[in-house]
């Protein structure tokens, strides 16, 4: 069926025919211009759809209409108006064991080399690890998971991991660690039996001793000030976020990245994504198995 040209007109771009958005372009484009300058996610005119009805779901429930929103959303970082619109836009997709290669490159290559680094400062027995993004917790617990099940060292090492999102409510969902078979499908049997508590038929809650050890924080990769609060690791997951930054958000969000760093520390990230062309300020180091990227240290031969 050929759409009417009123039709076509009257629907932006984006937004699946029949189901039109109440939004004007103006309201889009000043809400997703706010959303970009605060997480470095720019929503392009083909996630109208995705965008509109988000948004003018958090309006509907404010009284005073649009204006009122998103007067409230803009006053000041820590309004929850501003925070549940956060919340409704990120994309959470995550599950555990995701590209897992990279967990045997952190206990095979990476580990080795943090654990020598280490001990030339003096401090061989502590490793910090970075979860961010978290999401919902699967990476950190798979961080984890791997550690105590493949790395003989861990007995030895003190291990501390911080996990991180700007999403309030998934870092929730993060903290209980309770999931369901779509999350724990790569997750083996044997995992499951030792180190979850089955909650009822479906879902599974990560134990106590391993949520315990695991800090779990908010954080914004694009707000350099609150990003200080998070130094001084080893080794740092960002992966699967830098996809939804464009090219300025991403050499930001690599300053960030190498702060969170010490000198000579590793940073994972998603499969599809790679630092070389855009910011070039990491060292790629290359496993057998992939990528990581390095915090050059300062007079190092490269
Ligand atoms: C697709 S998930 C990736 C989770 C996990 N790292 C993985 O690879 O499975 C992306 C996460 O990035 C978070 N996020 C989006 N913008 C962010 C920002 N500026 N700072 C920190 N987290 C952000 C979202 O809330 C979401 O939970």
């Amino acid at each position: 069926v050929t759409a009417s040209p009123l039709r076509a007109r009257a629907v932006p771009a984006g937004v699946p025919s029949g189901r039109a958005p109440v939004l004007t372009l103006d309201q889009f484009l000043r809400v997703s211009d706010w959303v970009y300058r605060r997480t470095g996610i720019r929503f392009g005119s083909n996630k109208r759809y995705f965008v509109d009805k988000r948004i003018l779901a958090c309006a509907r429930e404010h009284e005073g209409g649009f204006e009122s929103w998103f007067r409230a959303v803009q006053n000041g970082s820590e309004s929850p108006e501003a925070q549940q619109l956060i919340n409704v836009l990120t994309v959470n997709e995550t599950y555990f064991l995701r590209e897992d290669y990279q967990f045997s490159i952190l206990v095979n290559g990476v580990l080795p080399k943090v654990l020598e680094a280490g001990r030339s400062r003096g401090d061989p027995d502590h490793v910090r690890i970075l979860s961010l993004p978290c999401s919902t917790g699967e990476e950190p617990y798979s961080i984890a998971l791997h550690l105590i099940q493949s790395w003989p060292d861990l007995a030895r090492v003190d291990v501390e991991i911080v996990a991180a999102d700007i999403n309030t409510e998934v870092l929730e969902r993060a903290r209980n660690g309770t999931y369901g078979s779509r999350s724990l499908q790569r997750v083996p049997a044997v995992t499951r039996r030792l180190w979850f508590d089955r909650v009822d038929g479906e879902h599974y809650q990560v134990k106590a001793e391993i949520r315990d050890v695991i800090q779990f924080t908010v954080a914004n990769l694009s707000d350099i000030v609150t990003m200080r609060a998070l130094r001084d690791f080893d080794v740092v997951f960002c992966r699967n976020l830098l996809i939804y930054f464009d090219e300025l958000s991403i050499r930001r969000a690599a300053e960030a990245l190498l702060g969170t760093l010490r000198e000579g520390g590793y940073l994972f990230l998603g499969h599809s994504e790679s630092m070389n062309r855009i910011a070039p300020i990491f060292q790629p180091v290359r496993f057998p198995e992939g990528i990581v990227y390095q915090r050059p240290v300062p007079g190092a031969a490269s």
